[in-house]
């Protein structure tokens, strides 16, 4: 019997890309079109790590680099249970940022490679598909300020866009690149073609893992 899981879509891009608003439509269009849907997001500030990453982030507490990275990836393995039943169960789950966050942003601080941020997100659920939504500094920027939040400069988002170019060399995961300076509707019209194609696919393909 095949099996008819959800699909696992993720979705990443510098700050300003718009990747929580097509989130949203693309729940609603995979909803619409009767396919069941849910949304996530990384980090998850409701939970008990997530508390202490939201706290970092906001600064209202400092925390060593290292320890902050690994907060962050615990706090995707702790979901990891209910991702997988909600994948069984057949739920296609559209994540707003994901590992490829993880490792871009803390490799983006001095004295982090690639290879040691990844370590700590290997054998997580494997994105079905990573839509990143390409936006240049000079037009984040007319999209208004940054907020307060740390991480929210331009010079650590241009280090960030970088280390993303990086990790889009990896061809064992399935990267589209969206051009996120279109209008809102011709970047949903994108997202959800690739969406479609992906969890209608993915059904006959067994969860992968990730940099495994
Ligand atoms: P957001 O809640 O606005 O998406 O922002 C979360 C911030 O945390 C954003 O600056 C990206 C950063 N981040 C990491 O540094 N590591 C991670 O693993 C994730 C998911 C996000
Ligand atoms: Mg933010």
């Amino acid at each position: 019997m095949a099996c008819t899981r959800g699909a696992l879509i993720v979705l990443e891009g510098v700050d300003k890309a718009g990747k929580t608003t097509q989130c949203k439509r693309l729940l609603e269009a995979l909803r619409r079109s009767g396919r069941p849907a849910e949304m996530m997001r990384f980090p998850d500030r409701t939970t008990a790590i997530g508390q202490l990453i939201s706290a970092y982030l906001e600064k209202k507490s400092d925390l060593e680099d290292h320890t902050v990275h690994l907060l962050f990836s615990a706090n995707r393995w702790e979901l990891v249970p209910l991702m997988r039943k909600k994948l069984e169960q057949g739920i296609t789950l559209i994540v707003d940022r994901y590992a490829f966050s993880g490792v871009a942003f803390t490799s983006a601080k001095p004295g982090f490679c690639l290879d040691w941020c990844m370590k700590a997100d290997v054998g997580l659920p494997k994105p079905d598909l990573v839509m990143f939504l390409q936006l240049s500094p000079a037009e984040a920027s007319l999209r208004g300020q940054f907020g307060e939040e740390r991480y929210e400069t331009g010079v650590f988002q241009s280090v960030v866009q970088q280390r993303f170019e990086e990790l889009r060399k990896d061809s064992s995961i399935n990267w589209q690149v969206i051009d996120a300076s279109q209008s809102v509707e011709d970047v949903h019209k994108n997202i959800t073609t690739h969406s479609l194609n992906t969890v209608d696919t993915a059904h006959n393909l067994p969860l992968g893992e990730l940099w495994k």
